[in-house]
């Protein structure tokens, strides 16, 4: 079992250090500077995590700032990373009960991360229960993109919750997990957390994936999501969107696992979702020969169509 993902210790935020796993090392946050290098560094990351981030983000500033300065602090944790909507949201939380005072920004913060571990769970088993009654009673194989488990939340994950709530009622019979370069989460969290579970799992690289379905290797794909337009298109990890096409085609299931409030109704569509652009550093490494330049697109947008259904806390989306 991984240490908790995030939390509020002694009026600081303990975060596991997500950069260092598999190796198990946590960190504490004193300032919203220190803050805002952990979201950017990934020390902290998955959308609902970046969520309580940056609703405990503001807690600590306001415990620490004038409250004149509170709101400007609040949008500088909010624009650490553009593209999952939880952390805006978390931020947002927060900041409404600034006047209030610190308890109560820390009690909205310490409410929205108890709201997450209930919501993990229906997600779990609402995606489980649809799972079940899309394909059949019989032991499924799974494909997962990156990591949307217990480490890119407060609870015990969303896609990985489907996972979880399957499985324990041996619903699972493996798990492929993506890579998913460059940062390889789904190498580093995802197989330490399905490790940890006991579900059996293969990892694959990412260029493998579609081709792994197509070979009828998979029931289902389950993902998480980092924002979801009004419409139903859905940002996830870069990479998502070639396993929907491949699951369409296959004519297998692709479900996208996600609290509500990963649903942005102030987003119309995909192309208005603000793709986060990284480090040209991470796809080069010490590999690519010097004075390459790289692309490199931390998320991509699956269009609602090749959606099967998107399955939240509160209800099955089939958009
Ligand atoms: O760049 P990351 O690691 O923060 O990206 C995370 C993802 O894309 C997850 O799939 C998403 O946030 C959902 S986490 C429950």
């Amino acid at each position: 079992m991984l240490p908790p993902t995030i939390a509020w210790v002694d009026g600081r935020i303990e975060l596991l250090d997500q950069t260092a796993l598999p190796r198990v090392t946590t960190t504490s946050v004193a300032t919203v500077d220190q803050l805002v290098d952990a979201i950017r560094r990934l020390v902290v990351r998955g959308a609902p995590a970046l969520g309580a981030a940056g609703a405990l983000g503001v807690a600590l500033a306001a415990r620490t700032v004038a409250a004149e300065e509170l709101a400007a602090e609040a949008a500088r944790i909010a624009a650490a990373r553009p593209t999952a909507v939880n952390l805006e949201v978390g931020v947002r939380r927060a900041l409404a009960a600034a006047d209030d005072g610190p308890q109560a920004v820390l009690a909205a913060a310490l409410v929205l991360m108890a709201e997450d571990v209930d919501s993990c769970r229906a997600v779990g088993d609402r995606g489980a229960a649809l799972l079940r009654e899309l394909c059949g009673p019989a032991p499924l194989r799974l494909h997962t993109h990156c990591n949307a488990g217990a480490a890119a939340c407060v609870g015990i994950g969303t896609a990985l919750g489907v996972v979880r709530a399957l499985h324990e009622v041996g619903g699972v019979r493996y798990v492929v997990a993506d890579e998913t370069r460059p940062l390889l989460q789904g190498a580093r969290i995802t197989a330490v957390e399905l490790g940890a579970m006991g579900v059996e799992h293969r990892l694959v690289v990412d260029g493998a994936g579609p081709s792994i379905i197509a070979r009828g290797l998979v029931d289902a794909v389950v993902v998480g999501a980092d924002r979801i337009a009004a419409n139903g298109d859905v940002a996830n990890k870069i990479g998502t969107y070639p396993l929907a096409l491949a699951a369409a085609r296959a004519g297998i299931p692709f479900l996208v696992a996600a609290p509500e409030t990963t649903v942005d109704p102030a987003t119309p569509d995909g192309a208005a979702i603000e793709i986060e652009e990284r480090d040209p550093g991470e796809v080069l490494g010490t590999t690519a020969p010097h004075g390459s330049a790289a692309w490199n697109p931390a998320f991509d947008v699956t269009p609602a169509d090749l959606v099967t259904a998107i399955v939240t806390d509160a209800r099955t989306w089939r958009p």
